[in-house]
C-alpha cells in the first residue's frame, strides 16, 4: 500500500476522496504533494467500482498555491529538465469526473487544481485568485489557458494581470465555478454530486468527460465528429440497452458499467 504523507485518501462507496493535507502550509503544493494527488486520482481512476473522484482542502484553504520555498531557488533550466508540474498532465487527463469542493484559498495552483477538474463546488468562504505576478512569475499548471476558455479574455486578463483575489459569489458570477453552498454543507454536497454521478454508467461517463474536453481543445467540426462517433460507440455497450429498455419498461435502469 502506497503512504501518503500530504493527502487523505478514501473511497466512500463509488466515489474517491482525495484531501489535501497539508496544513502547516495551507496546503501548498510541493513536488510530494503533487506526486501523489497524482498517484492517488489514477489509482481511483483505474479502480472499476469508482465512478467519481473529489478533490478538497480544509476549510481555510482548498490549496494556497504551488509551494514557493520549494520553488525559490531553482533556475530556469533546472524547472525545465525536472518538467516542473508536469505530472499534472496526468491528473488532467484522468477519465473519472472530478468535482473539486473548495473553501477557503484556491491561489496560483490552487485555482489550476480546480481549473483541471470538471465540476467546481465552491463553499461561501472560497477565495480564487492567481497571485503569480507579484511572485514575478505566471500561472504554471494552465491558469492562462483555462481561464481565457472558462471565463472569457477579458475577466481571465484581469485576474492574471492584476493578481486580484475573487470572493465565491464573483466567482461564481464570472464562471469559474459551477455552484456556490455555505461551508457547512460543503463536502455533504459534494458528496451528493459525486454520488449522482457515480452512479452513472461508467462508459457514458467516460465518452461524457472526454467529450466535453475536445469541446475546449478544437474547432467545431472536430468536436461535433468527435461527439457524434462517441455517441456511436456507446450502442455498443450493454448499459445503452439497459438505460433504454428500463426506460421502455418505465423502471430504474441496472447499469453494470460496461
Ligand atoms: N507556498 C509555500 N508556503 C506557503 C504558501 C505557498 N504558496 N502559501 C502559504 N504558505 C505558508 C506560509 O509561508 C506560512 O508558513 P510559515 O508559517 O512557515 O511562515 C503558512 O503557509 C501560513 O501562511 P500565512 O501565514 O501567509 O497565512 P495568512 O493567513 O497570513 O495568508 C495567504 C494566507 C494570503 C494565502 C498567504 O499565505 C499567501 O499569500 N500565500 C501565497 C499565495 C500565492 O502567491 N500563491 C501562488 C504561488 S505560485 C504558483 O502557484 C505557481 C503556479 O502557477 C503553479
Amino acid at each position: 500500500a502506497v503512504e501518503y504523507e500530504t493527502i487523505r485518501v478514501e473511497q466512500r462507496g463509488r466515489v474517491g476522496w482525495i484531501t489535501l493535507d497539508r496544513p502547516e502550509a495551507l496546503n501548498a503544493l510541493n513536488t510530494r504533494s503533487m506526486t501523489e494527488v497524482v498517484a492517488a486520482a489514477t489509482a481511483f481512476d483505474d479502480a472499476p467500482d469508482v465512478g467519481a473522484i473529489v478533490v478538497t482542502g480544509s476549510e481555510k484553504a482548498f490549496a494556497a498555491g504551488a509551494d514557493i520555498k520549494e520553488m525559490e531557488g531553482k533556475s530556469g533550466l533546472e524547472m525545465s529538465l525536472s518538467d516542473h508540474f508536469g505530472a499534472w498532465g496526468r491528473f488532467a487527463a484522468v477519465r473519472t469526473p472530478v468535482i473539486a469542493a473548495v473553501s477557503g484559498y484556491a491561489l496560483g495552483g490552487g485555482c489550476e487544481l480546480a481549473l483541471m477538474c470538471d465540476i467546481i463546488l465552491a463553499s461561501d468562504r472560497a477565495k480564487f485568485g492567481q497571485p503569480e505576478i507579484q511572485l514575478g512569475v505566471i500561472p504554471g499548471m494552465g491558469g492562462t489557458q483555462r481561464l481565457v476558455r472558462a471565463l472569457g479574455y477579458y475577466k481571465a486578463a484581469e485576474l492574471v494581470l492584476t493578481g486580484r483575489m475573487i470572493d465565491a459569489g464573483e466567482a461564481e458570477r464570472v464562471g469559474l465555478v459551477s455552484r456556490v453552498v455555505p461551508a457547512a454543507d460543503l463536502l455533504n454536497e459534494a458528496d451528493a454530486v459525486a454520488r449522482t454521478i457515480a452512479e452513472k454508467p461508467l462508459p457514458a461517463l467516460y465518452a461524457a468527460k472526454a467529450a466535453l474536453d475536445v469541446a475546449l481543445e478544437s474547432t467545431l467540426a472536430e468536436g461535433l465528429r468527435f461527439e457524434r462517433q462517441a455517441f456511436f460507440a456507446l450502442f455498443d455497450t450493454a448499459d445503452q440497452k439497459e438505460g433504454m429498455a428500463a426506460f421502455r419498461e418505465k423502471r430504474p435502469p441496472n447499469f453494470t458499467n460496461r
